[in-house]
């Protein structure tokens, strides 16, 4: 217990180190914004409440996607002041795509708080997510240094993915439960790759171009960041299912209400069963599910082996990151505090 304690606060101490050095820039950013928008920005990162008061309770989020992008430069011997403009640029785009995403799936609440959308409108998050996604381009493509071009080239084929990943999860809702045109494993999986994995990847990525690493190691680390990235969505499908909307600042139950196809119950119902089979009826009937019925549902995903088997493939990806990270020659003490984090987001409850 008191190991497993000591190995959180390690990580903690870490992210709240790489967030401390990135805010600065990240402040710079956001006050380029029109006043309108940057003042939604703010409240979106937690630095401010919607009277646009510095609120010091404000949830920042965790900063995975800055820390990678700082980490990523130091493991491949470099500061991390090189990937500033990198860790700027994941952090804004990581704020877009949760302001968007949050309208696309209906989600009040994001951060402890009622999301952007519930507290100025659909319209005004839809254009300061907008907003966000062009300052994190700008800010990367104004770094000084001879790999921004290829930065900037990394950053837009993440995007790409990225949108192509929510486009897939949106499809994905209409999909059957089971039969033809159901969802397959690897389904999700491509899924989950873009719309999480990626973006984690170009974390890495960028700190290693930043950094000035060669081509092989830099696609090692986009590598170890997607398959970061899997394991943290299967951590995120868990916590949408049994997480503390208190811990987690998120809705519990909305993606059984939504009929997303995450992966414990992806895995719950290919797993047979009595409790597959019951869980599989109330799917396929399409009956609205109400609280009653989700804790019902979320039960029985459990019982048919959804929450294990998810904790599982988990680990794989966790394991698959790590022998990628092993595949770059990476300064020691940078690759284990990576190695750390990894752990930490295996196992967060937020
Ligand atoms: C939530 O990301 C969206 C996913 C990709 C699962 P985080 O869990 O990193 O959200 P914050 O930044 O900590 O709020
Ligand atoms: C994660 O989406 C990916 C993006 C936001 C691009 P989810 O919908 O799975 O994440 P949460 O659970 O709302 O944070
Ligand atoms: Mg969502
Ligand atoms: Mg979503």
């Amino acid at each position: 217990m008191s190991a497993t304690r000591g190995h959180e606060d390690v990580a903690i101490t870490l992210l709240d180190r790489c967030r401390d050095r990135v805010r600065p820039a990240l402040v710079e950013a956001v006050g380029r914004l029109h006043p309108w928008t940057g003042e939604m920005a703010a409240y979106a990162l937690g630095w401010a409440d919607t009277a646009g008061t510095p609120d010091p309770a404000g949830s920042e989020g965790k900063g995975v996607r800055q820390a990678l992008a700082l980490l990523g430069a130091e493991a491949v011997g470099a500061d991390g002041t090189d990937a500033i403009p990198g860790a700027v640029a994941v952090e804004l785009v990581h704020t877009f795509s949760l302001l968007h995403d949050d309208i696309m799936d209906a989600d009040a609440l994001r951060r402890q708080r009622p999301a952007v959308w519930k507290s100025y409108g659909t319209g005004p998050a839809v254009l300061t997510g907008d907003a966000l996604l062009a300052q994190a381009v700008t800010s990367l493509a104004e770094a000084q240094g001879p790999e921004t071009a290829a930065a900037v080239r990394h950053l837009c084929g993440t995007l790409t993915a990225l949108v192509s990943g929510q486009a897939e999860d949106l499809r994905f809702e209409d999909r059957p439960w089971s039969g033809p045109g159901a969802v397959e494993p690897d389904d999700y999986r491509s899924m989950a790759e873009h719309k999480t994995g990626a973006l984690l990847g170009c974390a890495l990525a960028l700190g290693a171009i930043l950094g000035g690493a060669s081509d092989r190691t830099v696609t090692a680390l986009d590598r170890a960041g997607r398959q970061l990235g899997l394991a943290f969505q299967a951590v995120d499908d868990i916590l949408g299912i049994w997480g503390d909307p208190g811990v987690t600042g998120k809705p519990v139950h909305a993606d059984l209400r939504q009929g997303k196809k995450t992966s414990p119950v992806l895995i719950a119902l290919a797993g047979g069963g009595k409790a597959a089979h019951e869980l599989r009826a109330i799917l396929v009937s399409g009956r609205r599910i109400d609280d009653e019925t989700a804790e019902h549902v979320a039960a029985l995903v459990d019982e048919a082996g959804g929450r294990t088997g998810t904790r599982e493939q988990a680990r794989r990806h966790l394991d698959a990151a790590r022998r990628a990270l092993r595949e770059a020659p990476l300064k020691h003490s940078a690759a284990q505090e990576l190695d750390v984090l990894f752990t930490h987001l295996l196992d967060r409850t937020w």
